[in-house]
Protein backbone atom coordinates (compact mmCIF):
# COMPACT_ATOMS: atom_id res chain seq x y z
CA UNK A 1 0.00 0.00 0.00
CA UNK A 2 1.27 3.56 -1.14
CA UNK A 3 1.28 6.47 0.93
CA UNK A 4 1.09 9.80 0.79
CA UNK A 5 3.73 12.36 0.56
CA UNK A 6 2.22 14.61 3.44
CA UNK A 7 2.02 11.63 5.81
CA UNK A 8 5.00 11.04 8.60
CA UNK A 9 7.71 7.85 7.49
CA UNK A 10 7.50 5.77 10.18
CA UNK A 11 10.71 5.97 12.39
CA UNK A 12 11.11 2.18 12.80
CA UNK A 13 14.16 0.47 11.81
CA UNK A 14 14.29 -0.92 8.43
CA UNK A 15 16.25 -4.19 7.57
CA UNK A 16 18.32 -5.18 4.55
CA UNK A 17 20.12 -8.30 3.89
CA UNK A 18 23.37 -7.42 6.28
CA UNK A 19 22.45 -4.56 7.79
CA UNK A 20 19.92 -2.28 9.91
CA UNK A 21 18.98 1.34 8.83
CA UNK A 22 17.57 3.45 11.85
CA UNK A 23 16.86 7.36 12.22
CA UNK A 24 19.75 8.62 14.20
CA UNK A 25 19.17 9.06 18.37
CA UNK A 26 20.82 11.79 20.36
CA UNK A 27 23.31 9.37 21.98
CA UNK A 28 24.54 8.28 18.02
CA UNK A 29 26.74 11.38 18.44
CA UNK A 30 30.07 9.66 19.46
CA UNK A 31 30.06 6.97 17.13
CA UNK A 32 28.82 9.36 14.09
CA UNK A 33 32.06 11.49 14.96
CA UNK A 34 34.23 8.30 15.26
CA UNK A 35 32.98 7.39 11.78
CA UNK A 36 33.75 10.89 10.12
CA UNK A 37 36.97 11.56 11.93
CA UNK A 38 38.46 8.39 10.81
CA UNK A 39 36.84 8.86 6.83
CA UNK A 40 37.94 12.67 6.85
CA UNK A 41 40.44 12.21 4.23
CA UNK A 42 37.99 10.44 1.54
CA UNK A 43 34.64 12.06 2.47
CA UNK A 44 35.97 15.78 2.44
CA UNK A 45 37.18 15.02 -1.34
CA UNK A 46 33.44 15.68 -2.43
CA UNK A 47 31.25 16.80 0.55
CA UNK A 48 31.19 20.28 1.31
CA UNK A 49 30.33 19.66 4.88
CA UNK A 50 33.77 17.08 5.70
CA UNK A 51 35.91 19.64 4.16
CA UNK A 52 34.87 21.84 6.77
CA UNK A 53 36.09 21.71 10.81
CA UNK A 54 34.21 18.76 12.19
CA UNK A 55 34.22 18.41 15.71
CA UNK A 56 31.90 15.97 18.05
CA UNK A 57 29.58 19.16 18.55
CA UNK A 58 29.51 19.17 14.62
CA UNK A 59 27.89 15.36 14.81
CA UNK A 60 25.65 17.09 17.64
CA UNK A 61 24.41 19.61 15.81
CA UNK A 62 23.90 17.03 12.29
CA UNK A 63 21.71 15.05 14.69
CA UNK A 64 19.42 17.82 16.61
CA UNK A 65 18.65 18.96 13.04
CA UNK A 66 18.09 15.42 11.48
CA UNK A 67 15.48 14.52 13.90
CA UNK A 68 13.58 18.31 13.34
CA UNK A 69 13.36 17.29 9.36
CA UNK A 70 12.51 14.01 10.15
CA UNK A 71 9.21 15.66 12.40
CA UNK A 72 9.10 17.67 9.60
CA UNK A 73 8.85 15.55 7.23
CA UNK A 74 11.54 17.01 4.99
CA UNK A 75 14.58 14.63 5.25
CA UNK A 76 15.23 11.12 6.66
CA UNK A 77 18.58 10.36 7.54
CA UNK A 78 19.62 6.86 8.52
CA UNK A 79 22.58 5.64 10.32
CA UNK A 80 23.64 1.88 8.88
CA UNK A 81 24.52 -0.72 11.62
CA UNK A 82 25.23 -4.30 11.69
CA UNK A 83 23.28 -5.68 13.93
CA UNK A 84 25.85 -7.85 15.56
CA UNK A 85 27.75 -4.55 16.39
CA UNK A 86 25.04 -2.34 16.22
CA UNK A 87 27.33 1.03 18.14
CA UNK A 88 29.54 0.93 14.99
CA UNK A 89 28.33 3.49 12.57
CA UNK A 90 28.82 2.31 9.09
CA UNK A 91 27.37 5.22 7.06
CA UNK A 92 24.39 7.32 6.16
CA UNK A 93 21.61 6.87 3.76
CA UNK A 94 19.47 10.07 3.60
CA UNK A 95 16.34 10.72 1.22
CA UNK A 96 14.72 13.83 1.38
CA UNK A 97 12.22 15.55 -0.40
CA UNK A 98 12.29 18.15 -3.83
CA UNK A 99 9.27 18.79 -4.72
CA UNK A 100 5.87 17.28 -3.71
CA UNK A 101 3.94 18.68 -6.70
CA UNK A 102 5.85 16.44 -9.13
CA UNK A 103 6.80 14.20 -6.47
CA UNK A 104 10.33 14.12 -6.95
CA UNK A 105 13.21 13.51 -3.77
CA UNK A 106 17.03 13.10 -3.92
CA UNK A 107 19.17 10.32 -1.75
CA UNK A 108 22.93 11.10 -1.11
CA UNK A 109 25.10 8.40 1.15
CA UNK A 110 28.65 8.11 2.75
CA UNK A 111 30.32 4.67 3.37
CA UNK A 112 33.29 4.81 6.42
CA UNK A 113 36.32 4.49 4.77
CA UNK A 114 37.37 1.27 6.57
CA UNK A 115 34.54 -0.54 5.41
CA UNK A 116 33.99 0.75 2.01
CA UNK A 117 33.99 -1.84 -1.28
CA UNK A 118 31.82 -4.18 0.67
CA UNK A 119 28.50 -3.14 -0.71
CA UNK A 120 27.03 -1.03 2.34
CA UNK A 121 26.28 1.97 0.05
CA UNK A 122 24.78 0.04 -2.48
CA UNK A 123 22.54 -2.05 -0.08
CA UNK A 124 21.60 0.66 2.23
CA UNK A 125 20.82 3.26 -0.90
CA UNK A 126 18.59 0.38 -2.40
CA UNK A 127 16.89 0.27 0.80
CA UNK A 128 16.52 4.19 0.70
CA UNK A 129 14.83 3.77 -3.02
CA UNK A 130 12.37 1.47 -1.57
CA UNK A 131 11.02 3.99 1.05
CA UNK A 132 11.01 6.76 -1.44
CA UNK A 133 8.97 4.88 -4.30
CA UNK A 134 7.08 2.40 -1.97
CA UNK A 135 6.92 4.09 1.67
CA UNK A 136 6.98 7.40 -0.04
CA UNK A 137 4.95 7.50 -3.63
CA UNK A 138 7.57 9.26 -5.37
CA UNK A 139 7.65 9.60 -8.95
CA UNK A 140 11.80 10.42 -9.74
CA UNK A 141 14.71 10.22 -7.69
CA UNK A 142 17.84 11.90 -8.23
CA UNK A 143 21.58 11.35 -7.20
CA UNK A 144 24.04 14.00 -7.54
CA UNK A 145 27.62 13.39 -7.85
CA UNK A 146 30.91 15.06 -8.04
CA UNK A 147 32.77 14.36 -10.78
CA UNK A 148 35.81 12.18 -10.63
CA UNK A 149 34.15 10.14 -7.89
CA UNK A 150 34.19 6.73 -9.67
CA UNK A 151 33.29 4.67 -7.12
CA UNK A 152 29.82 6.90 -6.50
CA UNK A 153 29.01 6.51 -9.67
CA UNK A 154 29.76 3.15 -9.87
CA UNK A 155 26.79 2.77 -6.67
CA UNK A 156 24.39 4.90 -9.20
CA UNK A 157 24.75 2.04 -11.87
CA UNK A 158 24.19 -0.52 -9.70
CA UNK A 159 21.22 1.24 -8.01
CA UNK A 160 20.16 1.65 -12.04
CA UNK A 161 20.18 5.26 -12.04
CA UNK A 162 21.14 6.92 -15.68
CA UNK A 163 23.54 9.56 -16.29
CA UNK A 164 21.32 12.84 -17.11
CA UNK A 165 24.17 15.14 -17.24
CA UNK A 166 26.58 17.31 -15.69
CA UNK A 167 25.98 20.68 -14.11
CA UNK A 168 28.71 22.86 -14.23
CA UNK A 169 30.65 24.17 -11.16
CA UNK A 170 27.53 22.99 -8.97
CA UNK A 171 29.01 22.79 -5.76
CA UNK A 172 31.97 23.89 -3.82
CA UNK A 173 33.84 21.40 -1.53
CA UNK A 174 36.92 22.81 0.64
CA UNK A 175 37.53 25.70 -1.84
CA UNK A 176 36.82 24.30 -5.22
CA UNK A 177 34.24 24.76 -7.51
CA UNK A 178 33.07 20.83 -8.84
CA UNK A 179 30.88 19.69 -11.79
CA UNK A 180 28.05 18.04 -10.38
CA UNK A 181 26.77 14.54 -13.29
CA UNK A 182 23.13 14.46 -12.42
CA UNK A 183 21.70 10.87 -11.97
CA UNK A 184 17.61 9.44 -11.93
CA UNK A 185 15.93 6.48 -11.33
CA UNK A 186 11.96 6.77 -12.13
CA UNK A 187 9.54 4.46 -10.59
CA UNK A 188 8.81 2.47 -13.00
CA UNK A 189 12.32 1.58 -13.80
CA UNK A 190 12.18 1.07 -10.45
CA UNK A 191 9.18 -1.05 -10.56
CA UNK A 192 11.00 -3.28 -13.23
CA UNK A 193 14.05 -3.34 -11.81
CA UNK A 194 12.27 -4.98 -8.48
CA UNK A 195 10.62 -7.77 -10.80
CA UNK A 196 14.01 -8.47 -12.61
CA UNK A 197 16.18 -8.85 -9.90
CA UNK A 198 14.98 -9.90 -6.09
CA UNK A 199 17.87 -7.92 -4.34
CA UNK A 200 16.12 -4.64 -5.41
CA UNK A 201 13.18 -6.85 -3.18
CA UNK A 202 14.70 -5.98 0.09
C1 LIG B 1 31.24 6.46 -2.69
C2 LIG B 1 31.01 5.61 -1.46
C3 LIG B 1 29.69 6.02 -0.79
C4 LIG B 1 30.92 4.13 -1.85
O1 LIG B 1 30.58 3.39 -0.71
P1 LIG B 1 30.78 1.80 -0.66
O2 LIG B 1 30.07 1.31 0.54
O3 LIG B 1 32.20 1.46 -0.83
O4 LIG B 1 30.00 1.39 -2.00
P2 LIG B 1 29.77 -0.09 -2.59
O5 LIG B 1 30.73 -1.03 -1.95
O6 LIG B 1 28.32 -0.36 -2.50
O7 LIG B 1 30.13 0.12 -4.12
C5 LIG B 1 31.33 0.75 -4.49
C6 LIG B 1 31.67 0.35 -5.92
O8 LIG B 1 32.65 1.24 -6.43
C7 LIG B 1 33.73 0.48 -6.94
N1 LIG B 1 34.92 1.31 -6.87
C8 LIG B 1 35.69 1.62 -5.80
N2 LIG B 1 36.68 2.44 -6.16
C9 LIG B 1 36.52 2.66 -7.49
C10 LIG B 1 37.25 3.42 -8.45
N3 LIG B 1 38.33 4.13 -8.11
N4 LIG B 1 36.80 3.42 -9.74
C11 LIG B 1 35.71 2.72 -10.08
N5 LIG B 1 34.98 1.97 -9.22
C12 LIG B 1 35.40 1.96 -7.93
C13 LIG B 1 33.75 -0.75 -6.08
O9 LIG B 1 34.51 -1.78 -6.67
C14 LIG B 1 32.27 -1.04 -6.01
O10 LIG B 1 31.76 -1.58 -7.23
P3 LIG B 1 31.56 -3.18 -7.46
O11 LIG B 1 30.58 -3.64 -6.42
O12 LIG B 1 31.06 -3.28 -8.85
O13 LIG B 1 32.91 -3.82 -7.25
C15 LIG B 1 32.19 5.78 -0.43
O14 LIG B 1 33.40 5.50 -1.10
C16 LIG B 1 32.24 7.15 0.20
O15 LIG B 1 31.58 7.39 1.19
N6 LIG B 1 33.01 8.07 -0.39
C17 LIG B 1 33.19 9.41 0.14
C18 LIG B 1 31.88 10.19 0.22
C19 LIG B 1 31.09 10.14 -1.07
O16 LIG B 1 31.65 10.22 -2.13
N7 LIG B 1 29.75 9.99 -0.95
C20 LIG B 1 28.89 9.96 -2.12
C21 LIG B 1 28.55 11.32 -2.56
S1 LIG B 1 27.55 11.28 -4.04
Amino acid sequence: MERSLLEPLSTGGRTTERFVLRPFRRRDADALYRAVAASRTELSAYLPWAARAYTRASAVVFIRESMRSWRDSKAYDFTVRRPEEPGRHLGNVSIWHLSRTYRSGEIGYWTRTDETGLGIATEAARAALRIGFVDLGMHRLILRIAVGNASSERVAQKLGFTQEGVLREAIEVGGRWMDHSLWSLLDHEYRRARRRRPSFRS
